[in-house]
């Protein structure tokens, strides 16, 4: 196959994962369609680094998105774009279900009209709930603990019913933690708000935070704070890859856990911090957080088979060096 003669329409591509998963497309040859509305992406990675067109509109445009497939010759869909506020979905879960599963059905009715059959899909860990085993594999029971979640298992029953009644395939990714940045240091995390642990660390010790809260230091930890699953945004990304390519080839429907596999707690993340950025990071002690499983680690031993995936950036080193590399460049 010649992956230069298809063109792949990221949702979403302006976004943290999109984007690497863009470059990553673009180093394996194919062509490159954004469609992102830019409430939380970022126009001038689209433009100065990744050099492809972006198509500023929103996935529950219909009008836009007929237009955009006729113009284009659109192989397969990599759809990342939601939101992704745990908090926020609590707070204002209309929000969440109108973006994340409205928003992605009329994309897929668009698809379907288009006969556009083959969808990448960002899932994620949030769709297990509070794990009854660890490490969580994928046929793990699905019960979500927050709108979040829930809104992306929605989607899920809908590709799964889409499967059965259409010419329609999909591959779902359900992501640990995305961490890290592209190694070259030309992309990576930079949500506002934020509120992963280790953009939060990093810019603390960068001077731009005072502090960094540990919610809960009595767990049934090794070190009595939480342990979670990071995965590299480039390990991510080049999943992606694969996956579109597993598509394209004739594979069909699947869902995929994406994780390290490696948990690290949230003190290790801090220690390690502090030593690969030579900075004291002041740590604030807080109380548990209600929904915080004490443990979450996934198993991906059914992409690394299936789809040949062979993670490049395990170690939690290599996750914040590149972290750090990004963040005291883009946060100067
Ligand atoms: N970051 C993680 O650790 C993680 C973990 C599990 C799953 N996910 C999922 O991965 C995907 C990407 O996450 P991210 O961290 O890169 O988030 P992000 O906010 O950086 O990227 C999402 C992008 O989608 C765009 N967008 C949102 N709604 C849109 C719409 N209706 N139409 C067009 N564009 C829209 C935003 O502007 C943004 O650029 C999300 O679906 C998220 O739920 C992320």
């Amino acid at each position: 196959m010649s992956p230069g003669k298809h063109t792949i329409l990221v949702t979403g591509g302006a976004g943290y994962i999109g984007s690497h998963a863009v470059l990553d497309l673009l180093q394996a040859g194919y062509e490159v369609v954004i469609l992102d509305n830019l409430v939380y992406g970022h126009r001038d990675l689209v433009e100065k680094v990744l050099q492809v067109e972006l198509i500023v509109g929103d996935t529950s445009d219909r009008p836009l998105l007929d237009k955009l497939f006729q113009r284009y010759d659109i192989a397969a869909v990599m759809h990342f774009s939601a939101y992704a506020y745990v908090g926020e979905s609590v707070t204002n879960p209309a929000k969440y279900y109108h973006n994340n599963v409205l928003g992605t059905l009329t994309l897929l009715e668009a698809m379907l009209e288009a006969s556009v059959n083959k969808f990448v899909f960002s899932s994620t860990c949030a769709t297990y709930g509070v794990p009854q085993s660890i490490p969580i594999t994928e046929n793990h029971p699905q019960d979500p603990i927050n709108p979040y979640g829930a809104t992306k298992l929605m989607v899920e029953r809908i590709l799964s019913d889409f499967a059965n009644a259409y010419d329609f395939k999909s591959v779902i990714f359900r992501y640990f933690n995305a961490a890290g940045a592209d190694p070259s240091g030309k992309l990576g995390e930079d949500h506002n708000p934020e509120t992963h642990l280790i953009p939060l660390v990093l810019q603390t010790a960068l001077g731009k935070r005072e502090s960094i809260s540990v919610f809960g230091t009595d767990y049934p930890t090794a070190d009595g704070t939480c342990i979670r699953d990071y995965i590299h945004v480039t390990d991510l990304a080049n999943a992606h890859v694969l996956g579109v390519e597993y598509l394209l080839t004739g594979g069909d429907s699947e869902v995929f856990n994406l994780g390290n596999g490696n948990g690290f707690s949230v003190k290790e993340v801090i220690e390690a911090a502090k030593s690969i950025t030579g900075h004291d990071i002041k740590v604030v002690e807080c109380d548990r957080r209600p929904g915080d499983p004490p443990a979450l680690i996934g198993s991906s031993d059914k992409a690394r088979k299936i789809l040949n995936w062979q993670p490049q950036y395990s170690s939690l080193e290599q996750i914040i060096t590149h972290a750090w590399q990004w963040h005291q460049q883009r946060h100067k």
